[in-house]
């Protein structure tokens, strides 16, 4: 079975990308088929693996009518067992008419549905996406079993840990979304201890709020 992870934040710069590639990378190491997707208009997935960014997301999200070009022609291999579909600044074209024309909640996962079943044997699919609300964001949470969400260790970056509960409470309740919630802290770094300590003072009232619950530890 394939297990769909999202990394996601509605916060830029906390470690989205680094995370996505290094989990894609670490898991790869140990023999997995993972596939990762760029879901961000900025493309740096792609250019974390010394690759270019490319349209390949835009064509998983808009399929052209026909289907002379598939997405399967925009899997690349990265390196032994890790595959891309890369992203670029045409992500933002699909974003938009996905707003536009409100396509449901299942959108992404409908498009996956060929890459999961045609016996591409993938262990794993991660979501690298970008720093917003709604839209590709939420369509990809919806399609993944896990979401990981990393943050920095700030005011502002433990409100966007609250949001993201909010929207994942959300898609759970009115969309029927199956995915777990969130753990969103590991014990791995200095850094992350830090951040178990801070997190717990600084964001523990702001995730209350959310009524999503929050586990600062593993
Ligand atoms: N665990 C970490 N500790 C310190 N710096 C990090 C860590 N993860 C990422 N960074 C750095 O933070 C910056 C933003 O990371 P990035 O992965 O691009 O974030 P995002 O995708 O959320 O915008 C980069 O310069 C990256 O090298
Ligand atoms: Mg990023």
């Amino acid at each position: 079975m394939t297990n769909v992870i999202a990394i996601a934040n509605q916060k830029g710069g906390v470690g989205k990308t680094t995370t996505a590639v290094s989990l894609a990378h670490g898991l790869a190491l140990r023999d997995k088929e993972v596939l990762l997707i760029d879901l961000d208009p900025q493309g740096q997935t792609a250019v974390s693996l010394g690759m270019k960014a490319e349209p390949g997301a835009y064509y998983l999200l808009t399929p052209p009518p026909g289907g002379v070009v598939t997405v399967k022609q925009w899997i690349r291999k990265a390196r032994e067992h890790l595959w891309l579909i890369p992203g670029d600044i045409s992500t933002n074209a699909s974003q938009a008419l996905i707003n536009a024309e409100a396509r449901p909640s299942s959108y992404i996962a409908d498009q996956l549905r060929p890459l999961v079943k045609d016996g591409l044997g993938l262990d794993y699919i991660i979501f690298d996406t970008a720093p917003s609300v709604g839209g590709i964001q939420e369509r990809a949470i919806w399609a993944s079993d896990k979401v990981l969400v990393p943050t920095a260790t700030e005011f502002l970056a433990a409100d966007g840990v609250r949001k993201i509960y909010e929207a994942m409470a959300k898609l759970k309740k009115e969309q029927a979304w199956t995915g777990y919630p969130p753990r969103p802290v590991s014990r791995l770094s200095p850094y992350s201890l830090l951040f178990i300590s801070s997190f717990s003072k600084i964001g523990s009232h702001l995730v209350s709020k959310s009524k999503a619950g929050l586990r600062t530890s593993f």
